[in-house]
C-alpha cells in the first residue's frame, strides 16, 4: 500500500510541461548509474571548460608500470569525456600535465618538493609549476600508486570544478588499510545485500574478467580503498580449495594495478571441512601443519596476497573456543603462519551469547583482558557499537580498552538495520558520530578516530573496514544515494577529519548536479537524512525493533528483550542498577552515562528505563517525546520529497524518477514504522497517542498483513 504520491504524479502541470520543453533537452534521459561518482560528462560551464582546455591538452607519464598505465588511461577517460576532445600523451616530461613519481622527477624539480620529502608511500603532491615560462600541473606520488590517488584527486578537482590555478596539494591517508568487507556468498547470494546478486561470477572465474570487476576497482581506488575482503565472514570453507584459489588469483590481478589487496575470510574448521581432519584445535601439530600448508600454496599463486578474515565463535561459526582455546590462540596460530609471507589476520571481536545476559557486554568481556596478547600482525576487527550495526549506538567500548592491539573499525554500508535500498539514508553521519565520539581514553581529549588511526595509542597496523552494499544490479547499489555511502566511507576511511557535508557536496557534483542551488537542496536532504531515519525506526536510542530473521519493518512485540516496554516504561537499563554496560566506558563517560540527567537523550533508552512520565528536556514526558520524534521522523521523509522535487529541473531524469519512486516508499515505510512501534508501544503503556499527531494509516489488521507479506520477502534473504 503505497500512498503518498511522487513528486512525478503531484506535478505535472505547468512546470512540468515548461520543463518538458525548455530544460530537459539539455539533460541526458536516461542515466543507469553505473558509472557512479566517475561520470566525465562534457563541462557545460563554458568559463570552466575553456580554462581546463587550456591546461590541459597534453599530458605526459613519467614510467611504465601497470599502476601508470591504468592512471593514464584514466587520465585519457577522464578528460576525454569532460572536455569532449582527446588530451594528447606526449613524451615524458612535455606534458602540460604530468604524472610521475618522485624520485623519476628531475633535479632541478625535486627541489620544489624537497621541504615534503621523505613522505608517505601511498601519498602525493598536485602542484602548478612554472617552468621555462609554461605552466604545468604535476602529480607526483612517493610511489606509483600515489600517482594513482593522486590523478584521481586531480579529476575530482575538476569534477566538483575547482581551481587549477596556485595548485599546492599535499595528501596522504589517515589510515592504512581501507578495506570493503563483502558478504559475498560462493552460490553468488549476499547476506544482508540489497542490491542484486554478488558481482563475483565465480562459474565464470578465471576465465574470463568481467569488465564490472576492472569499473569496481576504479572507483574503489578513486576513494583510496586499498583492500577488499571478497567472501562472506560466514565463510564457506570451499573458498581455499585450489579451484577457488585460481578464481581468487584472477581477482588479485585485477586489482592489483589499482594498489588494492586481497582478503578472504575462512572458516575456522577448514581442516576439517576440506581435508578431513579429526579436529580444528589451533594446538594441534596436524592442524598447524594443514594451515601452514594452505598458506604456503595461496601465497604461490598470490604472492601478493593480503591475508584472512576471520569471524570465530560467533554465531554458531566454528572458532577455537570449540577446543577450549582462547581467541588469542585461535588467532595467533593463523598469524603466525601468515606471518612467514608478510600476511595479516583480521580476527572480528562480534561476539555474543544470547543466554538472557546483557549481549553488549560481550565483545568487551571477551576481548579487554586479551590486549596486549595478540602477535604484531593480527588486527581485532571491531563494530562501531557494541551492538550490532543498529541506527543508533555509543560507540564500542573496546576503542580505548585495546591499547596494545591493532585495532580496526567495522562500519556497516549496506542499510542492514537503516532502510535496505529503499531508504535513502546518508551514512557518513554516523560514521561521523562515531568517529568523533571522545572515549576521554586518555584524558580530555581521545576521539574514536584517533584511537583508530593510531595517533593516540600509537598501534603499528591501522585500519577501517565497511560491509559493502555493492551487488549487480546496473547502479551497483540499488538506491542511487546508496553509492554515496560507499563513496563516503572510502572518503572517510583516506580522511577522518573530512566532514560529512563536503563529501556530500563532493559525491552530488561528480554523480548529479553542479547547480549551486539544487547542490544545496540536495546536501541538505543527505545531511538531514540519518537523524529522520532514527526518528522513524529506534528514537531516543532504543534498538532492534526490527523483524526478526530478515530485519525488514518493524516487528517490536517480538523484541521485547531489546527494549523492555512495560506498563511503566522502557528502555534497557544498563546502569548500575542493571547489567552495569556503563562501567565498560572509561570515566567521565561512564558517570555521564549512568546518571539520567546527564545521559544524552540520543541515547536515554539505550542505557535508562524509564518511566513514561519521565520529563524530558523538550517539556514532554517520554511517552509524548516518543510520539514526537516518530512523527517528526515521518516529516522528514516529507520534507525530503519536497526537497527533492524543487530540484527535479536540475536531475537526469530516470534518476529523478528512480529516487522520486523510492521516496514516495521510504515516506510510506516510515508511517509502517511510527504506526507499528507507536501503537505497540500504546497498548502496552496504556496511553493514547495524542490527537495532535496524524491519525495511523495502518491500523492493526494492515499491520498483521503486512508483517506476513514481508515475511514472504524472499530477495531479502540472508541465506549463506
Ligand atoms: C549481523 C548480521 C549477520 C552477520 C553478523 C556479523 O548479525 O545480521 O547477517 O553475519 O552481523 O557481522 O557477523
Amino acid at each position: 500500500m503505497i500512498i503518498s504520491t511522487t513528486c512525478s504524479k503531484r506535478s505535472l502541470c505547468f512546470s512540468g510541461i515548461l520543463f518538458l520543453f525548455t530544460i530537459l533537452p539539455f539533460l541526458s534521459r536516461g542515466d543507469d548509474g553505473y558509472r557512479l561518482w566517475l561520470k566525465y560528462d562534457k563541462i557545460t560551464d563554458t568559463a570552466y571548460y575553456s580554462m581546463c582546455q587550456q591546461h590541459l591538452q597534453t599530458f605526459s607519464i613519467v614510467g611504465s608500470s601497470k599502476t601508470l598505465q591504468v592512471a593514464a588511461k584514466e587520465i585519457k577517460k577522464g578528460f576525454g569525456g569532460m572536455l569532449a576532445t582527446n588530451i594528447k600523451e606526449v613524451s615524458s616530461g612535455d606534458g602540460q600535465l604530468i604524472l610521475t613519481k618522485y624520485k623519476d622527477l628531475h633535479t632541478h624539480l625535486k627541489k620544489q618538493f624537497r621541504q615534503d620529502n621523505p613522505f608517505h608511500e601511498e601519498g602525493y603532491f598536485i602542484r602548478s609549476i612554472e617552468e621555462e615560462g609554461k605552466r604545468k600541473i604535476f602529480i607526483v606520488g612517493q610511489e606509483d600508486i600515489g600517482v594513482l590517488y593522486g590523478t584521481f584527486h586531480f579529476l575530482r578537482t575538476v569534477q566538483t570544478r575547482g581551481r587549477l590555478e596556485g595548485l599546492s596539494i599535499r595528501n596522504a591517508p589517515k589510515l592504512q588499510w581501507r578495506m570493503l568487507n563483502h558478504w559475498d556468498n560462493l552460490n553468488r547470494t549476499v547476506e544482508r545485500g540489497y542490491a542484486g546478486q554478488s558481482i563475483w561470477k565465480w562459474d565464470e572465474l578465471p576465465d574470463k574478467i568481467d569488465e564490472r570487476y576492472i569499473d569496481y576497482a576504479r572507483a574503489n581506488s578513486s576513494i583510496g580503498i586499498n583492500a577488499v575482503a571478497v567472501n562472506n565472514v560466514n565463510a564457506s570453507p570451499h573458498i581455499l580449495t585450489q579451484e577457488y584459489l585460481e578464481k581468487l588469483a584472477a581477482l588479485a590481478d585485477v586489482f592489483r594495478p589499482y594498489g588494492i589487496r586481497l582478503f578472504i575470510s575462512i572458516n575456522f574448521a577448514s581442516p576439517t571441512a576440506l581435508s578431513g581432519l579429526s579436529t580444528a584445535d589451533p594446538f594441534e601439530p596436524a592442524v598447524q601443519r594443514w594451515w601452514n600448508n594452505k598458506i604456503d600454496e595461496i601465497y604461490t599463486i598470490m604472492p601478493d596476497f593480503a591475508g584472512f578474515l576471520v569471524k570465530a565463535n560467533s554465531e554458531g561459526q566454528p572458532g577455537p573456543q570449540d577446543y577450549g582455546r582462547t581467541h588469542v590462540d585461535g588467532a595467533n596460530v593463523l598469524a603466525r603462519s601468515l606471518a612467514r609471507h608478510n600476511g595479516i589476520l583480521i580476527w572480528r571481536a562480534f561476539v555474543y551469547e544470547n543466554k538472557g545476559n546483557d549481549r553488549v557486554k560481550d565483545p568487551y568481556d571477551e576481548f579487554a583482558s586479551l590486549d596486549g596478547q595478540f602477535l604484531p600482525n593480527v588486527f581485532v576487527q571491531t563494530k562501531n557499537g557494541p551492538l550490532d550495526f543498529q541506527p543508533r549506538e555509543p560507540h564500542s567500548p573496546l576503542f580505548g580498552a585495546l591499547a596494545s592491539t591493532s585495532q580496526m573499525m567495522e562500519f556497516q554500508i549496506t542499510q542492514e538495520y537503516t532502510g535496505f535500498s529503499t531508504h535513502l539514508v546518508y551514512l557518513a553521519k554516523l560514521y561521523k558520530e562515531v568517529l568523533d565520539s571522545n572515549t576521554y581514553t586518555d584524558g580530555q581529549q581521545a576521539s574514536v578516530a584517533q584511537i583508530v588511526d593510531g595517533t593516540l595509542q600509537g598501534q603499528s597496523m591501522t585500519g577501517m573496514a565497511g560491509v559493502s552494499n555493492i551487488g549487480d544490479v546496473q547502479n551497483w547499489t540499488g538506491h542511487l544515494f546508496a553509492q554515496a555511502n560507499w563513496y563516503a566511507f572510502g572518503r572517510l576511511a583516506w580522511d577522518h577529519e573530512l566532514s560529512s557535508k563536503q563529501i556530500a557536496k563532493e559525491w552530488i557534483e561528480m554523480t548529479l548536479t553542479h547547480e549551486p542551488k539544487a547542490v544545496e537542496t540536495i546536501v541538505a536532504i543527505m545531511e538531514g537524512s540519518y537523524e529522520h531515519m532514527v526518528n522513524y525506526m529506534m528514537p531516543l536510542g532504543l534498538t532492534v525493533l526490527s523483524s526478526e530473521g530478515h530485519h525488514y519493518g518493524p516487528q517490536p512485540w517480538r523484541r521485547t528483550g531489546f527494549h523492555n516496554a512495560n506498563k511503566e516504561g522502557i528502555g534497557y537499563n544498563r546502569t548500575s542498577t542493571g547489567s552495569n554496560a556503563v562501567a565498560q566506558y572509561t570515566e567521565p563517560l561512564q558517570r555521564k552515562y549512568e546518571q539520567v540527567e546527564t545521559c544524552p537523550e540520543a541515547l536515554l533508552l539505550w542505557f535508562h528505563h524509564l518511566p513514561w512520565s519521565y520529563q524530558m528536556q523538550s517539556g514532554r514526558t517520554l511517552w509524548e517525546e516518543l510520539c514526537f520524534k516518530y512523527n517528526d521522523g515521518v516529516e522528514g521523509v516529507r520534507q525530503m520529497q519536497q526537497q527533492w522535487c524543487a530540484v527535479r529541473q536540475q536531475i537526469d531524469t530516470a534518476t529523478f524518477e528512480q529516487v522520486d519512486r523510492l521516496l514516495a516508499e521510504q515516506e510510506d515505510e516510515a508511517v509502517w514504522w511510527r504506526d507499528a512501534c507507536l501503537e505497540y508501544f500504546s497498548q502496552v503503556s496504556k496511553l493514547a497517542i495524542p490527537a495532535e499527531y496524524e491519525v495511523p494509516r495502518y491500523k492493526e489488521e494492515d499491520l498483521k498483513k503486512k508483517e506476513k507479506q514481508s515475511q514472504n520477502l524472499k530477495h531479502y534473504s540472508v541465506a549463506r
